[in-house]
């Protein structure tokens, strides 16, 4: 699939996720198979006001993630235009506006969901973005504000006139922020009403799960978010098929180069709780998870939390486990 100029290389690729979805985790999917990925919403406000870590941390990106899609989560075309022209400045490829995000927090300022509510200003909006933006403009939206406001179509038809080269779909209401099954018809009735790409995203689990979401809906690309986490190898169509040995080799491997990534590319103090977080999903699943994830959690330098990981690892390595127990005599 092709938005505007750029390629989409594959069917899946790694859903936007606020505090995962980092530069660090997003080389990961990438060398797993996903294809392009999308950064977390970035402020812009933060970046109108020059907060340093809005502009220089969130907003990060390496250069081996061309082309990449940064997201931009706002209200008004004040802090929206040149919120997209800085990020388009700084080299995005795509520039993706929020339209989804559910949190009270980010609604209650008119942010994330809450622009699918006043159709007609979020049309002045967007007509006030595509005019600066020259790269493709893509938005990710909800199926609405709640159960009586299904507006998705509604609001893709018009973002279509604008002039919005793609559009990702996870067909939620706000209100239902990540509870019950999302719908994947209502995805299906926007592919039907527009001609742009649509991405299909939501309780996607497994590269089979999307090729079912895209047979189901006619979607040309999914994005795969809660499912990735702690398991980037979901990009991988052969991961699956290997044996409990070489899925922990490949596992190893994948955890091997995603420390020194997040060691690299971030302060040691935000260092610390994302590679105590992603170790935690890491691990998630094994034998006495629990327990190993209170002692990671009480680390303070990265020595330590890779320490106690290692040993853990180790210790549910399936290798070591098979060999007969060594009885001293
Ligand atoms: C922790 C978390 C953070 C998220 N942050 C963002 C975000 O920054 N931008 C965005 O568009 N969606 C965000 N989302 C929504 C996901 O991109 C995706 O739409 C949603 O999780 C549904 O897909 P899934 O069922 O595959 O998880 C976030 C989701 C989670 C769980």
């Amino acid at each position: 699939m092709f938005i505007g100029n750029v390629e989409v290389k594959g069917l899946a690729r790694l859903a936007p996720m606020a505090g995962i979805s980092n530069a660090a985790y997003r080389i990961i999917a990438r060398e797993c198979g996903s294809a392009l990925t999308t950064s977390e919403e970035i402020d812009a406000t933060g970046l109108t006001r020059k907060n340093s870590k809005t502009r220089y941390d969130i907003a990060k990106y390496l250069p081996e993630e061309k082309p990449i899609a940064l997201q931009i989560l706002g209200s008004n075309a004040e802090t929206l235009v040149p919120g997209a022209q800085w990020l388009q400045d700084r080299g995005a490829d795509i520039i993706d506006l929020n339209m989804g995000c559910p949190v009270p927090k980010i609604t209650k300022t008119g942010r994330g969901s809450a622009m699918m509510r006043d159709v007609k200003k979020t049309s002045e909006i967007l007509k006030a973005m595509r005019k600066v933006i020259t790269v493709p403009f893509t938005i990710k939206i909800r199926s609405g504000w709640d159960q009586e406001h299904l507006n998705a179509v509604e609001v893709s038809k018009m973002a279509e006139d604008i002039g919005v080269d793609a559009i990702t779909v996870h067909p939620r209401t706000r209100a239902q922020r990540f509870t019950g099954l999302s719908t994947w018809d209502m995805i299906a009735q926007v592919v039907d009403a527009v001609s742009i790409p649509i991405t299909g995203n939501g309780d996607v689990k497994s590269m089979s799960d999307a090729r079912k979401m895209q047979m189901a809906t006619g979607c040309q690309s999914v994005m795969i978010g809660r499912a990735a986490i702690g398991k980037p190898w979901i990009f991988d169509e052969t991961f699956e098929d290997l044996s409990p040995e070489d899925k922990y080799d490949y596992q190893t491997r994948v955890i091997d180069r995603h420390m020194p990534l997040i060691m690299e590319h971030f302060p040691e103090k935000v260092g610390l709780i994302q590679m105590q977080r992603h170790l935690s999903w890491y691990a998630g699943g094994r034998d006495r998870v629990r327990s190993f994830r209170v002692e990671l959690f009480a680390t303070r330098t990265y020595d330590e939390a890779r320490s106690v990981f290692d040993r853990y690892w180790e210790s549910v390595n399936p290798a070591v486990s098979k060999q007969p127990h060594l009885v001293a005599v």
